[in-house]
């Protein structure tokens, strides 16, 4: 005791300099992350990119999503939503929303990938968030089928079915088919969340196990349909027994999930 409070009379600044070494160090650490979320793609964003992407922005998406990406009484903030979000939302066709509805539609794209592009970087200028994936991290040619299917039904199938086909959720709302989506487009659901769909981050879903999920949905999307078996691919015996458990789950996690929204 004697010895700590003698030391720390002698050098009164102590104190200061630890608190100044611990700031300093999360604000590297800080700096260090962000820059870690934020695409090379939008870091390397040319001027004449964003000024495309500002033009189709206050076109397209301002009056819903604000001139700033402020949000607004018809959209959410993009701010800090990342490169990734727009363009999945985009490159699915959600967005631009034709009409204030519960729920944006998967649709053909209107814009092409050069404007969904431009689009992402300037709405990645509001804030940093999640870049648009690497092709890198969606190749799924070393995968593991197996081993996705056993961690999409654990962590997606309540949602979206054994098979993939989607499932109504609660408020008229609903999880999609995965059918259609691409390997690009399946990894961003997971790193942007939308909508009701919760976040997979690297801590919860590891990038080899992302990998290994796209590689199961690419087999679902691509194995032909065992005559009127389809409903999860199991066989009509355990059909019924595996929809009864799937839609006990569902509520569960509906239920886990509303819980964790409303705190
Ligand atoms: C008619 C209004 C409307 C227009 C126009 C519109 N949006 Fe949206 N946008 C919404 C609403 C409402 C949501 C939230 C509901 C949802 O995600 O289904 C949303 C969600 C989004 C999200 C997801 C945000 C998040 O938190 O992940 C992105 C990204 C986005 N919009 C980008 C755009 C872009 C880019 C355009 C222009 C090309 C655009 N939007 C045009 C209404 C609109
Ligand atoms: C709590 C329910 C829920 C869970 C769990 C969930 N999702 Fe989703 N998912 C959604 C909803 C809702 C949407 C549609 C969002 C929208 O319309 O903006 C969606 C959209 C998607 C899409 C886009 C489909 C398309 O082509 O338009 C993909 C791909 C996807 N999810 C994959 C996954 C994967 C992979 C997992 C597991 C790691 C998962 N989801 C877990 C609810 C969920």
């Amino acid at each position: 005791m004697a010895n700590i409070s003698g030391s720390s009379r002698r050098r009164p600044y102590a104190g200061a300099v630890l608190l100044l070494a611990a700031l300093t160090t999360t604000g590297a650490a800080y700096a260090v992350t962000t820059s870690a979320i934020v695409s090379p793609k939008s870091a390397a964003a040319s001027a004449e990119q964003i000024e495309l992407g500002k033009r189709l922005f206050t076109e397209g998406c301002s009056s819903c999503h604000g001139l700033a990406g402020q949000g607004g009484s018809s959209g959410p903030s993009l701010i800090g939503v990342g490169a990734a979000a727009v363009d999945f939302q985009v490159g699915t066709g959600r967005m631009p929303m034709a009409q204030a509805d519960t729920q944006a539609m998967r649709k053909p794209p209107v814009y092409n990938q050069e404007q969904i592009d431009a689009l992402a970087a300037y709405v990645a200028s509001f804030g940093a968030g999640p870049g648009v994936p690497d092709p890198s991290q969606y190749d799924f040619s070393n995968a593991n089928v197996a081993r996705g299917g056993e961690i999409y039904r654990l962590n997606c199938s309540q949602c979206h079915n054994y098979a993939g086909k989607g499932g109504a959720l609660s408020d008229g709302k609903y999880a999609p088919s995965v059918m259609k989506a691409t390997p690009k487009q399946i990894y961003e659901a997971m790193i942007t969340g939308p909508q009701g769909m919760p976040v997979f981050s690297d801590a919860q879903i590891p990038a080899k196990d992302k990998q290994d999920i796209i590689a199961y949905i690419d087999y679902l999307q691509n194995a032909p349909d065992p005559g009127g078996a389809a409903l999860g691919r199991l066989g009509p015996v355990t059909e019924t027994v595996f929809m009864f458990t799937a839609a006990i789950g569902a509520v569960i996690a509906v239920t886990i999930w509303i819980g964790a929204k409303s705190r």
